[in-house]
């Protein structure tokens, strides 16, 4: 058994579903995925684009790959969009940030004294542009400006991670990114650009300017699959020193439905157990404490839209979140929820209500006065609004007793 100390160490490297994966021993199931970006980031004029379901490791990836195809000591440049961020702060954003790296890696040294449009530093002498109150952004020719001043200084070709661009707010400055993406290859600057998203964020840089398909590398992630899921858990048992029946990593896997953030949660909360325990295996009680804990643990942002909708809808309506989220497809027709929904109360002995009642129920999770956390993608078909929300559904369907059904297609 480990002691304490190193027991915290090895869960904070093997477990982290607070943070993003920064290495490839830790990044699961994404090989393909990462070698192409690397190759992508590695060729001249091309930039990247990571797109997919929140939750699904889209951060992970870009961080992973930049790390790998990062050519210099210095940790590639991370700014997150948010529902304030415009096409100017963004770009002054990573600028200043240029302009903070490490200047003994600065090429071009030039000794103090030959002051040309930008001054020189007086720190060793190296050339460095006056100040970073001058930066000023409005459009893709300042941008190019800034980006190739600030690259001026460095020998490596910078990696800029822009994360969370779906949250970028002004459809309008997309075609600013576009244009900037198309400039920046063109032009030669040597910086490279990892843009991570959800899909709708990519269409729009694209329908910008047609010909940004040229310049960016566009990768899809999927959920993790059924096998790669359990091998976070696998990896964290053999670290952690603590064995974990293979009922348990199976269930702990089918439940997290390909999103490796409840994969990290669950196994977390049940080492956890274990070890207070002092108990060189998992057992169920360690399970079944993990799942309420984790429950009880979820990002806010997933919890309250589930608790709200279920709250407005009465309580009847949550196992018809279940019968959707135990479907291995995503979209799921309305006979095939009553489908599941029937053989869950049968199981967990809930009384149940009638068809009609029910449709109206489903129907009423996708309005806007039930909290919308349903979307209709087609006539006769329902899907959850923001994917991972089934992985939440199916941890409280196991809390009840309910195993969850069939992994997720790709597993
Ligand atoms: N390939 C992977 N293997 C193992 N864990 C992963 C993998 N990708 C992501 N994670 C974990 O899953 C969670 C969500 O990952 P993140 O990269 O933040 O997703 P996204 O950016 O798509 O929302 C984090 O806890 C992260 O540590
Ligand atoms: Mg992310």
């Amino acid at each position: 058994m480990l002691l304490d100390e190193e027991f915290l160490e090895a869960c904070y490297q093997y477990l982290t579903s607070a943070r993003p994966i920064q290495s490839i021993e830790h990044l699961k199931g994404r090989e393909k995925a990462l070698r192409q970006l690397v190759e992508a980031i590695d060729a001249p004029g091309r930039h990247a684009f990571i797109y997919g379901d929140r939750g699904v490791g889209k951060t992970s990836l870009a961080h992973t790959g930049a790390f790998q195809a990062q050519s210099s000591q210095d940790a590639p440049i991370i700014v997150a969009c948010d529902n304030q961020s415009s096409f100017s702060s963004i770009c002054s954003a990573i600028v200043r940030r240029l302009l903070d790296l490490n200047p003994l890696e600065t090429k071009g040294y030039k000794i103090s004294g030959g002051i040309g449009a930008f001054g020189a530093s007086a720190n060793l002498g190296l050339e460095r542009p006056a100040s970073k109150q001058d930066i000023k952004i409005t459009d893709v020719n300042d941008a190019v400006y800034w980006f190739r001043k600030a690259t001026e200084r460095i020998n490596f070709d910078p990696i800029v991670i822009i994360d969370e661009f779906d949250l970028f707010p002004i459809i309008v400055e997309h075609d600013h990114f576009s244009g900037l993406i198309k400039q920046l290859s063109d032009q030669c600057i040597p910086i490279k650009l990892i843009f991570c998203g959800i899909a709708d964020s990519l269409d729009q840089l694209f329908r910008a300017h047609e010909s940004t398909h040229r310049y960016i590398h566009a990768e899809h992630l999927e959920r993790l699959t059924l096998g790669k899921c359990m091998e976070i858990c696998d990896d964290a048992s053999v670290g952690l020193r603590i064995e974990v029946p293979n009922h348990l990593r199976y269930r702990i896997a089918q439940i997290s439905d390909g999103f490796p953030y409840y994969v990290h949660l669950v196994c977390e909360k049940m080492f956890r157990s274990a070890h207070s325990d002092k108990k060189v295996a998992v057992d169920q009680e360690c399970f079944d404490f993990a799942i309420n804990q984790a429950i009880d643990s979820i990002e806010p942002r997933l919890k309250k839209p589930y608790e709200n909708s279920v709250h407005k809808n009465t309580k009847n309506s949550e196992p018809i979140l279940w019968a959707l989220a135990n479907d291995k497809l995503l979209d799921v027709q309305v006979s095939n929820i009553w489908r599941h929904y029937d053989e869950i109360c049968a199981t967990l002995k809930i009384d149940k209500i009638n068809k009609a009642n029910f449709t109206t129920k489903l129907n009423n999770l996708s309005k806007p006065q039930y909290g919308e956390i349903l979307v209709k993608p087609r006539r006769s078909y329902y899907t959850f609004n923001e994917k991972m929300l089934r992985g939440y559904a199916r941890l409280r369907c196991a809390r009840e007793g309910y195993d969850p059904g069939p992994e997720n297609p790709g597993a």
